[in-house]
């Protein structure tokens, strides 16, 4: 499917993006492995979803949607009825985590448990990302684990149980391997510490903390020792990943205000939120909330002067998602922005090192790839041109931003990626864009 975008003279809107999907995935998985019942409200919509219900649901999960319910007050709800931690059962054929490689993770820690055999494969993509970083670990804490290329692709194949912890210094701050050994850890004889290299989004030990686990945060490093959960109802924030495509159109379009409805703001992932701000945007927060151990906000975003930031270290596994999107608000900043140390992106749906790049420079930014990163130098006008999506869902929106940004019509080819997390992505786009 391809998609026109033109820019409009004006960008007015309220958007409300879907449910976050990361706090999403781990309330429907730790509350399936819970004692007792639990109603989920604002989840996540799209193909991920999908892929993480399939998953769990193929391990014996009861989990149903239902409408207007009474208990989260909401029109559609999912709810959990836990099986305990000992209550999954062997699936008689492969799960499948389609495109979605926090499903395979974070799935793939919790088989490691299971005193049962499976496979869990996914699409072309998610079957050429990298899975020796859980394999590793998951193996050494007693599960064995095979796939291609040595268990370092999936499918990969696990003989689950009889676990024990582990003390492990992580190579990469990536949230999905933290959570697939913390959620493995639940099970383990002994307790389990992770030392991350610095802080990735920390939803996992904060929903398990929650949920009455004995789980401690000190510093870059959690600790987890064997718990039962207990479930608990969860009302999701609003996505900021898919909140930051309608920031970065209200900063770069020059008669903008967009007001994103309710967006979670937990300090592991508003690094969009603070890298904007260092740029000089015009952004600020608006009705700030805290429910259920993860706070929210409106975030309004209105047309701004942004300059040019360096952007490395810490704040990178912050700011993951969001880094094809700041790209595009670099071309509009005075002066240059680099990206390093954010080789990462090379491994997610698409290397989103070179699909950034190639994406913008087709629009006559003025880009430049890096082994580890981009250099934008901003103030090059962009025009509308053919681009691709690469199949990924942020590409193909960080392009359809771009469209309503530059000057002329920009076509994205391969629009139809962005139902891996926003289903509804286009239709608010056309509605921003036809006034
Ligand atoms: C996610 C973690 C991030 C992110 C992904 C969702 C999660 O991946 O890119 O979209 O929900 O844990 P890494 O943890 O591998 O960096």
């Amino acid at each position: 499917m391809d998609e026109m975008v033109r820019s409009p003279r004006a960008v007015e809107a309220v958007v409300t993006p879907p449910g976050d999907k990361s706090i999403s995935h781990r309330a429907a998985l730790l509350n399936s492995i819970a004692d007792g019942n639990a109603h989920v409200s604002n989840f996540c919509v799209g193909d991920d979803r999908a892929s993480m219900l399939r998953c769990l649901r193929g391990l014996g999960a009861r989990i149903r949607k239902h409408a207007n319910c009474d208990i989260s007050g909401s029109d559609e709800c999912f709810e959990i009825r836990g099986v305990g931690l000992d209550g999954l059962s062997e699936p008689g054929t492969a799960l499948n985590a389609g495109n979605s490689g926090t499903t395979m993770r974070l799935v793939t820690g919790l088989l490691a448990a299971q005193p049962f055999f499976s496979v869990i494969t996914g699409d072309r993509s998610l079957r050429n990302r990298p899975m020796k970083r859980i394999a590793t670990p998951l193996t050494s804490m007693g599960a064995r684990i095979s796939g291609r290329r040595e268990g370092s692709l999936a499918p990969l194949a696990v003989n689950g149980g009889n676990l024990h912890g582990i003390d492990y210094e992580m190579p990469v701050a990536s949230a999905q391997l933290k959570s697939s050994i913390l959620i493995a850890g639940l099970y383990a004889k002994g307790q389990t510490t992770v030392r991350q290299p610095a802080l990735s989004r920390d939803h996992t030990e904060r929903m398990m903390g929650a949920m009455g686990a004995d789980v401690v945060t000190e510093g870059l490093n959690v600790t987890v020792r064997p718990s039962r959960l207990k479930s608990i109802n969860v009302n999701v924030p609003c996505d900021i990943s898919g909140a930051s495509f309608w920031m970065v159109a209200g900063c770069c379009h020059p008669n903008a205000r967009v007001r994103v409805k309710s967006v979670g703001i937990n300090p592991s992932r508003a690094g969009v939120l603070e890298v904007l701000q260092s740029m000089g945007a015009n952004v600020r927060l608006e009705n700030v909330v805290e429910e259920g151990g993860e706070p929210s906000a409106d975030i309004v975003a209105e047309s701004s002067d942004l300059v040019g930031v360096e952007l490395s270290g810490d704040i990178i596994p912050r700011i993951i998602d969001e880094i094809p999107v700041l790209a595009l608000a670099a071309c509009f900043a005075r002066g240059t922005t680099v990206i390093r140390d954010a080789s990462e992106l090379r491994v997610k749906e698409s290397d989103r090192i070179s699909a950034t790049v190639d994406g913008l420079r087709r629009l006559g930014a003025n880009i430049e790839e890096t082994d580890d990163g981009m250099i934008i130098k901003g103030g090059a006008k962009l025009r509308g041109a053919v681009c691709d999506g690469f199949g990924d869902h942020r590409i193909a929106m960080t392009m359809g931003i771009a469209g309503l940004v530059a000057d002329g019509e920009t076509t994205v080819i391969g629009a139809e990626a962005a139902s891996v997390s926003y289903p509804e992505f286009w239709d608010t786009l056309r509605g921003i864009q036809d006034g």
